[in-house]
């Protein structure tokens, strides 16, 4: 069968963006660790929950472990660009980030905190990064939409081609696409069945008894996808010159797979773990 051709434009191909189905569209500084937590005074001790506010009241964070271990490798930099997980995945902001929180950052630290980083935060790697009003330029995707530019190539197995590129930032091209993209929570991961916006980091595994209903196509565990996924990013994102070890994986994806996160406060409803309301993340 001859393939379609599909001729992508810049607006449909290059600059999908998505928005991330959280909650929070506020939160703190300081990346959300430690302020707004229970204990919270800023200081590193492992608060027993994380809160963060939103448009639409307050959420929590608990964790199974019975508190947020803010030393978890999840917190540590394993990269050549300062960069963690947390960069991304902010506590306070839904473990992801949001505009309000990345404004925040860029003028505190005149764009120059980590998550101002050429590879991923600006709208092209070639971007001129030499001045603030340069960084505000070049970071606008992030600033405005709390989008990281996510470099991938059109798949192999694709049901259309790529006629023609179109990027205005730039940089672009068949081989290497800007999708640009909110980082997903890296909380309630216990309900996921797909790992990445389009599932890329979900993968096949044909000894597995996890199938879709009727055919062979079985997954291997979410918490095996989410291992690779943690070594991904930290030699994507993080620009590692090693891959992380297997205790380095585990650690980080038993820490993500404990985390629930809910609202537990709404500006009308009030209070929505009261009169026997089962709201909340405990719940
Ligand atoms: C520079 C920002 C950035 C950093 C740093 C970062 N991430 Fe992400 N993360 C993203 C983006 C963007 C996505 C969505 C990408 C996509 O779907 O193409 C994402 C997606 C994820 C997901 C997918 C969740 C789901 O529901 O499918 C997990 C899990 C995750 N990141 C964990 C991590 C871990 C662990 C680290 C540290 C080792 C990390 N991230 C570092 C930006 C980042």
């Amino acid at each position: 069968m001859q393939k379609k051709i599909t001729k992508l434009q810049a607006a449909s191909a290059l600059f999908i963006m998505l928005t991330a189905p959280v909650f929070a569209d506020g939160g703190s500084g300081d990346h959300g660790v430690g302020r707004g937590s229970d204990g919270g005074d800023g200081s590193r001790s492992n608060p027993s929950s994380i809160s963060g506010t939103n448009n639409h009241g307050t959420d929590k964070t608990y964790s199974t472990e019975g508190f947020i271990d803010l030393n978890n490798a999840f917190f540590k930099k394993f990269g050549t660009n300062d960069r963690t997980c947390a960069t991304c995945h902010v506590p306070a902001e839904g473990w992801t980030i949001t505009p309000k929180g990345i404004k925040e950052r860029f003028e505190r630290t005149e764009g120059k905190d980590p998550v101002f980083r050429l590879v991923d935060g600006a709208n092209s790697p070639r971007a001129d990064v030499s001045t603030v009003a340069k960084r505000r330029n070049a970071y606008s995707m992030l600033l405005n939409k709390a989008n990281i530019r996510v470099g991938i190539g059109i798949p192999a197995n694709a049901e259309f081609e790529l006629v023609e590129a179109d990027d205005p930032y730039g940089f672009a091209s068949k081989t290497e696409l800007s999708l640009f993209r909110r980082p997903m929570p890296t909380t309630n991961l216990k309900f996921i069945s797909a790992v990445m916006w389009e599932g890329r980091e979900t993968t096949l595994d044909p000894n597995s008894s996890d199938c879709i209903y009727g055919t062979t196509a079985c997954f291997s565990p979410i918490s095996l996808d989410l291992s690779t996924q943690a070594n991904h990013a930290t030699l994507g994102h993080a620009e590692a010159l090693a891959a992380l070890t297997d205790e380095e994986r585990d650690e980080i994806v038993a820490f993500e797979m404990g985390l629930f996160t809910a609202q537990v406060k709404d500006k009308d409803a009030g209070n929505l773990t009261e009169d026997g309301a089962v709201g909340g993340p405990k719940n």
